[in-house]
């Protein structure tokens, strides 16, 4: 492995397994399958299909996923539990780049409540549980859980000792969306620091309580961090996972000050989308930064004066690049003449200014009764305003 961290960020996607967390998204093997197809078409690096030791579903389609797909590492995740990691291993068999994905929580909270164990204890334990893996699979990824309410000199204890043991990535994860970035992306600065030298790569996991994941996961990447751990549409445990559309399109929008790529072939965004959103029945909000409904939609009427003119005056990214067929002029009570009156030529009419004029009297009105219009009543009026200017 490389000394210098590369510009390539790796985009390890956890929608078949953090993202099946969200409440009502549960997938079915089959599902699950037919979501990994998409992945796979989309360029994500690594898959997590699932937590073999949570159910047999998931167990089978780790198998199954394993056994389709030989382009792409296949992960699986692991408690620090000698049986949970034998299960994964199990489950990877036929994979042709397997990764078990072992996890256990650092953070005193989380030590002293839930696992009822010591520092010391927990490190013993995931040092045995990496050891174990490397024993099953070259590819092997220690998580701090809780690594964010953990201190640095723990997670560096953590870090060392776990890539000592085997561990090829270690991802110091967000779990509870805690973090602010410039926190986040000196704490993977510092780690970074101390693992330089042994190739081990850092990975980013972030949870959006606080609406900041894909920010979080930008500064961790800005501190060193060469994976990013997120799921499409954002979905994901509570308020859900770094948003794989967003990430992936910041890094490529701003590449002018973000030195970074990763291997999405972008124009697959929108359709993995709407097939995750079709599989599991809940779609996106409408304003859902790249993938939602409204992304490509512009209602006020200087804004669609503005696109009309210059789609970029409005618009910092193409619809088709991540692959949305085209932007949306919607029209309601904000909306003005230009695109009234470009809808107008659409639907076939060439009104003059004075048509226009009667045409954007009457559909102010419709307006104020409704949310907005379409083009069957846009198509009423212009006919009546032809009607009306002609024997005028
Ligand atoms: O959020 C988290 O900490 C996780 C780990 C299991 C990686 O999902
Ligand atoms: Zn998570």
């Amino acid at each position: 492995m490389s000394e210098r961290p590369s510009d390539r960020v790796a985009i390890f996607d956890t929608t078949l397994r953090d993202g099946e967390q969200s409440c009502g998204c549960s997938m079915t093997v089959a599902e699950k399958l037919r979501m990994a197809r998409k992945l796979v078409e989309l360029g994500v690096d690594v898959m997590e299909a699932g937590f073999p030791m949570a159910s047999q579903g998931d167990s089978d389609a780790v198998d199954k996923i394993s056994r389709e797909f030989s382009g792409i590492a296949v992960a699986a995740l692991a408690r620090c539990h000698a049986g949970d990691i034998e299960k994964a291993a199990r489950a990877l068999e036929k994979a042709k780049r397997p990764r078990i994905h072992t996890f256990i929580a650092t953070s005193p909270i989380h030590l002293k409540h839930k696992l009822k164990k010591t520092e010391d204890e927990a490190l013993e334990t995931a040092v045995k549980a990496v050891e174990q893996a490397r024993r099953y699979v070259e590819d092997v990824e220690f998580s701090a859980e809780d690594a964010t309410r953990t201190s640095v000199e723990g997670l560096i204890k953590f870090s060392k000792a776990v890539v000592a043991a085997g561990a090829r990535v270690v991802n110091l994860p967000d779990t509870v969306g805690y973090s602010i970035p410039h926190e986040y992306g000196a704490l993977i600065a510092k780690v970074a620091a101390a693992l330089a030298g042994t190739g081990a790569q850092l990975s980013v996991h972030c949870h959006d309580d606080l609406g900041l994941a894909v920010a979080n996961s930008l500064a961790g990447v800005m501190g060193g961090a060469r994976q990013v751990e997120c799921t499409m549409n954002g979905i994901g445990e509570r308020a859900g996972n770094c948003s794989l559309e967003e990430i992936v399109m910041a890094l490529k929008v701003r590449g002018d000050i973000l030195p970074y790529s990763t291997g999405i072939n972008t124009p697959e965004l929108f359709p993995a989308s709407q097939l995750l959103t079709e599989i599991i029945g809940v779609g996106p909000q409408p304003n859902k930064a790249v993938v939602g409904r409204n992304a490509f939609a512009h209602e006020a009427g200087i804004h669609q004066d503005g696109f009309l003119k210059e789609r970029t005056t409005y618009e910092i990214m193409d619809p088709r690049s991540v692959g949305v067929p085209e932007s949306r002029l919607v029209l309601g009570k904000h909306s003005g003449r230009h695109a009234l009156a470009d809808r107008c030529r659409i639907l076939g009419y060439d009104l003059s200014a004075v048509q226009v004029e009667f045409l954007y009297t009457g559909f102010i009105a419709l307006c104020d009764a409704k949310k907005w219009v379409g083009d069957d009543e846009i198509r009423a009026l212009a006919m009546a305003a032809v009607k009306a200017t002609a024997s005028a």
